[in-house]
Order: C-alpha cells, then structure tokens, then sequence
C-alpha cells in the first residue's frame, strides 16, 4: 500500500470512528419521544429551506413531534445517479430536532426519477393491460426487476449510512403503500420459477389443480400464465402468493442494508391500507419490527366497526402496538366527494386509534405543494402557510396526548376474544362469490361489531396463530383452511376454547380446491355435525331460535346435527323447501371446549344476540361494564393498571356511569361517571 493511501484510510477509519462516538454522544442526550405522539407528513424537498424553521415551529405549536420525510424525494436525493445528495436531509432532521420534533425517514422508492426509468426502460412496470406505465406518477416501478433492486438498494444504504445512527431518527418506512404489480414477461418467468420450487413435479402441480378439467393441464413450466380474476382457483391463489413473497423480497432488499446501517433502535416499518388484500401482509410483515398503516376515510363519516377491524388487523401483524402512519386532517382528494369530517370527528378518530393500540397519530399532509397531483387534499396550513381551520383541533390533540402519555405510556391491548382473519379466504370467497354481493369483508365486520360490544377488545389473527390466551375465538368466513390451521383449531377446542365458524367455513384446502368432505372438513367431527348444502339467496329466509326470529340474507346453509350432543341454536323457517325448517346454526360441547356453526348471516338483532351467547358461554366480559348504544370503550393495560379511552360515536350525549371511581386524564378528578357529548372523548385510569 501506498503512503498516500495508508494515510487516506487512516484518516477514514478515524472519521468514521469520530462519527459513530458523536452520535452515541448525542444519542445518551436525546431525550426520548414521548409515549403517545402527533405526527404529520413533511416534504421539506417542496418548500425553499428558509421556510422550514417556520413550519417546524407551527408543528411544534400544534404539539407535533414527529415528522414522516423522504418517501417520494428521490430526484433530489440522487439527482444523477450515483451522485448522492443527502445534506438537505441532514439539515431538515436537524432543524426538526431543534424544535423537539423527531424524524421518520421513507425510503424514496415509490416515485423512482426519470433519469433511471428513461436509461433503464426495464425498471418500469408493465399493467395487466400490456402497456409500460410512464414517468410522471408514482409507483411506476416494477417490483420484481433486479435493475430496480439494485438501484433501490443503492439509495436505501446511502440513507441508513448517513441517518442509521442518528438519534432523532426513530425509525425507517420501506417505501410507500406497496400495491401496484407488474405483469412483464420477466416477472412471469419468475412466477414460473417460484411455482416449480413450491410444487416440485408438474404431476404434483397438476393433480392439486386438477387440471384434468377443461384440458387445463400443464407440459411445461412456462406454459403456466398469470390470471388474476378468472381462472384456474388453484393458479389464482398462486399468483397472489407469488406476489406476496415478492413484495416481502422488494422489502427485504431494501430492509438488509438498513438494519446492516443502523442502530437495533430505529425500527423499519412499511405503511400498509387497513382492509386493502393486495398481497398477504402476513407475509411481508414477517420480516418488519412495526406494523403502520393509513387511515383513510375517503367519502363520509368514520365506521367505527370497520375502521376498528382494521386498526385490530395491523395491531395483529405484530401482536403489539402500531402507528397509524397517515391519516386525514379533515378530507381528502381523492374520494367521489372529498366531504371533511365534522368538526370534532377528527378528534374522536384519533382517540380510537389510541384505544386500538395506535402509539402515534400522524396527519397527511402538514400543507400542500404548490403544484403537484394532491393540491386539494386536507392540511394542518394553507397555500398561503397560515393554519386552516383544524389547526386548531390537531392542537387539541396535541395536548391531549401530551396529558395523557404518562398514563398511557407502556400499555398495550389485550384481549379474550380473537377473529381469525385469512386472506387466502376473503381472495377465495371474492374469486368465487357465488352471490354478487357477498362481500367476505362486510361478513367479517357483521361479526365484528356486535362481538366487539361484548368484550370491549378484539385481536385479529391468522389461523395459524397461538390461540390459547383467548376464550372465544370466532371464524367468519374461514373458506380456505389448510392443514395447519385445522390442527390449531381442533387443538384450541381440545383444550377448553370455544371457536365459532361463520358460513362458507373449511370448504377449501391450501390449493383452493374443494375438501373431499362436506364443511366444515376436518371439523365436522368435532362439530358432530355438517354442512349439507349452501344455497345463494335472491330473497332473505326467516330464521327463530335461541337468538331470536330474524332473517338470513344472501347466504343460507343447511346443516345437520348428527351426534347426541349437538344442539340446534336456530333454524329455518318457510324457504324454498330444502331449507324449511332446517337447522341454521348448531353447537357441540367438547369437554370444557365448545364447536359452533353458524350458516346463516345473521342480520341485526339476531346477530347482537348471537353475540351476547357467545360472550355468554365462553365466560367473556366487557372490560368495563355496561356503556349506551354508539359509546365505545378502549382499554390498554400497564404495569400501573388500565387506563379506558371511551369515545361517543352516537348521534347524542351520553353519560356513562363507572363501576368505580376513576381518574379522569384528560379533565382531571376523580369521577364516579362522565357526560360524552357527540365524538366526545374519556381517558380514565384506575
Ligand atoms: C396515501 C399516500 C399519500 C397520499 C395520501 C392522500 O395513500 O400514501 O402519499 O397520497 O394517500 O390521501
């Protein structure tokens, strides 16, 4: 070696070891972010930086101490390639800092720049249609390409060698909302490829197909094409999973040269959309530290129901507490009419997702580009830099987190009841309808809501997930079940829990293809009962029963009770003969263990009653008692004890009377019981 260059690396060892020892220096003064945090999405890279220290300021005023940067800035952080240019950044994290407000740093690879889509053509995705996406959206990228790999990795490790020790970086998003897939004949090669690794044979591959049928079967590998609608459901189910295990790739990519870059303390996440089922997120949440997700309301007003299910399916990923990493500060632009929540509704949202598990809160977008796609979406400041209206209402919030973060501060959600969620089974049941509207989504939340009322908390899990810690866990729409879980369900019963299984249940093995049983398969002796037929319903059929009458739309299955100790909870009434009279729902006890069949949908009252049964017999309570119809009740558990966000979501002011004295967070005193008006908001601890 070369004196010149001894002396070269000399000097970069030390400036390397210089850096790491200032930021293990800075990182032992940075006071840690509080429990519960306010957050909106900044894009420094939009604004001239003598403006920054004004926003950060009014952030700083609303309570804010978190800012999302980075995801869509990357032509300016490598306006050529190679030529990185990460100072700006390094700056917009400092000055954030300066004014208490921590930094989440988005990896730019939702919006690749034009200079490598123009120089490599093969980065760009092709549609369904056939035709390559051009520059001038996002998400134009393809996500199987190697090129684009590279690249992305590339940028990924400058960024975590230039922020992965620094302290007021909290963590790390992978790109943004990963949806939009590429059919190009590369990624079909690959899906070839992947089907040859998880099948072995052709023989294997056609038998658990079956594609004797119409002459589907397959000679070679690349013969096998790319359906996504209609088609072989085996193929189908496939290609989704090919998906998944490519978008859990793309990640991982990028995910690797983070974590090799960064202190064990800054988490990586991805931002995910609550119900969306473009791949199994199951999968790619496999290899992430924290489950985040946009929260978006779109046109209307906010379901708590279905809001909730969601907040509970990402809480579910991780099994802990999550971020809602978006979130509307009002409307936003992009629904068929873009109403804003009423004022307050924001407020009430907020608190559910604390209720829910949601640590931090984060708004999109603190104001918009002067230019660019979404300049009508809801903000926190106008064109004009000035706060909006709900400025004001995102201060609030603010404060009431800043209240109650104390008390708030390590709890997390627990639950006794479970609903097991699949997305092999919501992409089965939409594949295959069989009833236009049946929507696997709506069955679910028809469990969902009135379950929820019950016990006060829900977990939302997979089927292959420990089940022990629940006392009831519920099953709607559970149609492909694969071995596995079958063997966790059974065992789940043998060992005392009560499962309840909604219609269309255990119709399905791993390939989509139907069991060899009746419904629910590998169940039905446990259930001393089956299936015998499903029938789609043009007209609701009356049912009566332990749940009282009522109605089965849509769906309605005949089943048979065949062993002594199954009961018959409802039944059918006057229908189209075949289901005159027979049973709806049925049950079996399993030693302290319990097997219920649900094939009917239950509407409304049925369903409410139906719900309080299953609360009933399988020992489940609500957390804190009795609340009027529309109040909803959070409860997060700590060391100290619980602490019970409640929010009034009924159309009236509701007093709620407490089953002991408790703590009022947000108001202070003690109270005995509180008056909640419209989208009004407790936080008691005990
Ligand atoms: C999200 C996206 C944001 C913004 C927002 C508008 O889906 O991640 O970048 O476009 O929608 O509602």
């Amino acid at each position: 070696m070369d004196k010149a260059r001894s002396h070269r690396l000399t000097l970069a060892v030390w400036f390397a070891v210089a850096a790491l020892s200032l930021a293990t220096a800075l990182q032992a003064q940075t006071p840690p972010p509080p429990p519960i945090m306010l957050g909106t999405a900044w894009y420094p890279e939009q604004w001239p930086e003598s403006r920054w220290d004004a926003d950060l300021t009014l952030m700083q005023q609303a309570g804010i101490h978190m800012v999302r940067v980075g995801e869509f800035a990357w032509s300016r952080m490598e306006p050529r390639e190679g030529n990185y240019d990460l100072d700006w950044l390094d700056r917009a994290v400092a000055i954030g800092a300066k004014h208490g407000i921590y930094t989440v740093i988005g990896t730019p690879t939702a919006a690749p720049p034009a200079w490598l889509t123009q120089k490599y053509p093969e980065t760009l995705r092709i549609d369904e249609a056939g035709h390559r996406v051009e520059h001038g959206n996002r998400q134009q990228f393809n996500f199987a390409n190697p090129k684009y790999r590279e690249l992305a990795r590339k940028i990924a490790e400058q960024m975590a060698k230039r922020f992965g020790h620094n302290p007021y970086v909290l963590g790390w998003q992978i790109d943004n909302e990963y949806q939009d897939i590429s059919f190009d004949p590369d990624t079909k090669m690959q899906f070839q490829q992947w089907l040859k690794v998880r099948y072995g044979t052709l023989d294997n591959l056609n038998a658990r197909w079956t594609t004797a049928y119409w002459s589907e079967t397959i000679f070679d590998w690349s013969q096998i094409p790319i359906q996504t609608q209609y088609g072989n459901p085996g193929l189908l189910l496939a290609w989704k999973r090919f998906v998944s295990d490519t978008w859990r790739s793309y990640q991982k990519n990028q995910l690797d040269v983070i974590r090799a870059n960064s202190d064990p303390k800054q988490f990586i996440t991805t931002n995910t959309m609550g119900w969306y089922d473009g791949f199994d997120h199951y999968v790619v949440e496999k290899d992430l530290d924290l489950a985040s997700w946009d929260d978006y309301v779109g046109q209307g007003h906010l379901d708590p129901a279905r809001n909730g299910f969601a907040h509970d399916l990402t809480r579910g990923f991780k099994g802990k507490n999550f971020w809602v990493m978006e979130t509307q500060p009002g409307s936003v632009n992009w629904a068929p009419v873009n109403n804003s929540l009423d004022k307050g509704e924001v407020r009430a949202m907020a608190w559910h997702a604390v209720g829910h598990g949601a640590d931090v809160v984060s708004y999109w977008q603190w104001r918009s580009a002067l230019n660019g796609q979404e300049e009508y979406h809801g903000t926190l400041v106008g064109a004009d830099g000035t706060p909006v209206p709900f400025y004001a209402e995102a201060q609030q919030i603010g404060q009431e987190f800043a209240k109650a973060g104390p008390a708030l501060a390590g709890t997390s959600v627990k639950s006794e009841v479970a609903i097991l969620h699949s997305y092999d089974s919501r992409w089965a049941i939409d594949w295959q309808r069989h009833n236009t509207n049946y929507d696997p989504a709506v069955e679910l939340v028809s469990y969902y809501g009135p379950l929820r009322a019950v016990s006060q908390s829900i977990d939302i899990v997979e089927p292959v997930a420990p089940l022990s810690q629940y006392k009831l866990v519920v099953a709607p729409g559970l149609n492909v079940l694969s071995d596995a879980a079958a063997k966790n369900l059974i065992e789940y019963v043998r060992h005392g829990g009560h499962l309840v299984l909604g219609q269309r249940s255990a119709m399905k093995d791993e390939d989509n293809g139907l069991r060899p049983q009746r419904q629910p398969g590998p169940l039905a002796d446990l259930l001393g009962g089956r299936v015998e037929q499903y029938y789609a319903l043009v007209d609701p059929v009356a049912i009566e029963g332990k749940f009282g009458p009522g109605q089965s739309k849509l769906w309605a299955e005949l089943l048979s009770a065949n062993d002594k100790d199954t009961e018959v909870l409802e039944t059918y009434g006057k229908s189209n003969g075949w289901l005159d009279g027979k049973p709806a729902a049925i049950t079996r006890r399993v030693g302290k263990g319990r097997i219920t069949y649900i094939g009917a949908w239950l509407d409304g009252s049925v369903m409410t009653a139906a719900a309080k049964w299953m609360g009933e017999v399988s020992g489940v309570k609500p957390a804190l008692g009795k609340v009027p119809d529309g109040v909803e009740v959070y409860p997060r558990y700590g060391d100290q004890g619980v602490v019970y966000i409640l929010v009034n979501f009924s159309k009236v002011e509701q007093t709620v009377a407490l089953p002991s004295a408790m703590n009022d967070v947000l108001q202070g005193g003690s109270k005995q019981s509180v008056k909640l008006p419209v989208y009004g908001v407790a936080v008691l601890s005990k």
